[in-house]
């Protein structure tokens, strides 16, 4: 897959794409990220990417044709999808984040100031993402955790996948709580399931684990998935969102 980044800052950006997961990827051949500056699109002899909004107003807007000139020059299919990482976008998913990971090739445009004039978004971006419900001052940030969302998702590039499946939001719960050894820290013991070699036993009690901790923390996310009756009863015991 190949990620083009449209950024007025690509040092935010690149030094995370050199370590870990996705420097893996990139080295594997399984990611290719390219970063480019807006800057080197200016088309005027200052070499200007921003302008006073029409209309007055604070703050200053990214032009169109530096824009217009980046996203020609990286000549997009008919089918590349061009994001626009802005706090107006719909919420960047898990979702989300694994259906792009099935596009070859994916444009993102990070905003700056007070965002970018509305023709970019009229005629060029296809999609727009937001990470969060708050502001950051540019999308550097939000484009580099879509590139690291989609990049450990990407196949092959988790070295155990099943790693990946049983992340929080995978199957729409949380995830279970893990230990490691001792199985006794100061006299806090790691469940004793977990040490009984029961395998069955040991994959109830992770999704009861993740079942309870989504039903306390995000009980929006059980909404979205069918229970079973099992489910349901094990929720309605008494004890069910002790410790979380
Ligand atoms: N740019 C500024 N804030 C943002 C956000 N929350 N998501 C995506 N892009 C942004």
């Amino acid at each position: 897959m190949k990620i083009d980044v449209i950024a007025l800052f690509p040092e935010i950006i690149i030094p995370a794409l050199r370590v870990s997961i996705l420097k893996r990827a990139q080295d594997a051949g399984f990611l290719t990220v390219n970063v480019h500056n807006l800057r080197d699109f200016a088309t005027d002899r200052h070499q200007s990417v921003d302008d006073y909004p029409y209309g007055g107003g604070a703050g200053m807007i990214l032009k169109p044709e530096p824009l217009f000139a980046a996203i020609r020059a990286l000549s997009p299919e008919s089918n590349t999808r061009v994001i626009y990482l802005t706090p107006q976008g719909k919420p960047c998913t898990q979702q989300l984040a694994e259906a792009l990971s099935l596009e070859s090739h994916i444009i993102l445009i990070c905003g700056r100031y007070k965002g970018i004039d509305e023709r970019v978004r009229q005629r060029l971006v296809t999609d727009e993402i937001s990470i969060g419900d708050y502001v950051l001052s540019g999308g550097e940030i939000p484009a580099l955790v879509l590139i690291d969302t989609i990049g450990r998702v990407l196949p092959g590039v988790l070295g155990d996948y099943e790693s990946a499946q049983d992340d929080s939001f995978s199957q729409q719960l949380l995830d279970h709580p893990h230990y490691t050894r001792p199985a006794d820290f100061e006299g806090m013991n790691v469940p004793e399931v977990l040490l009984s070699g029961h395998h069955e036993k040991i994959t109830r009690w992770k999704y009861e684990e993740s079942l309870r901790r989504t039903a306390v923390r995000r009980p929006d996310l059980l909404k979205e998935i069918e229970l079973t009756e099992e489910d349901t009863n094990f929720l309605r015991e008494p004890n069910a969102s002790e410790g979380i």
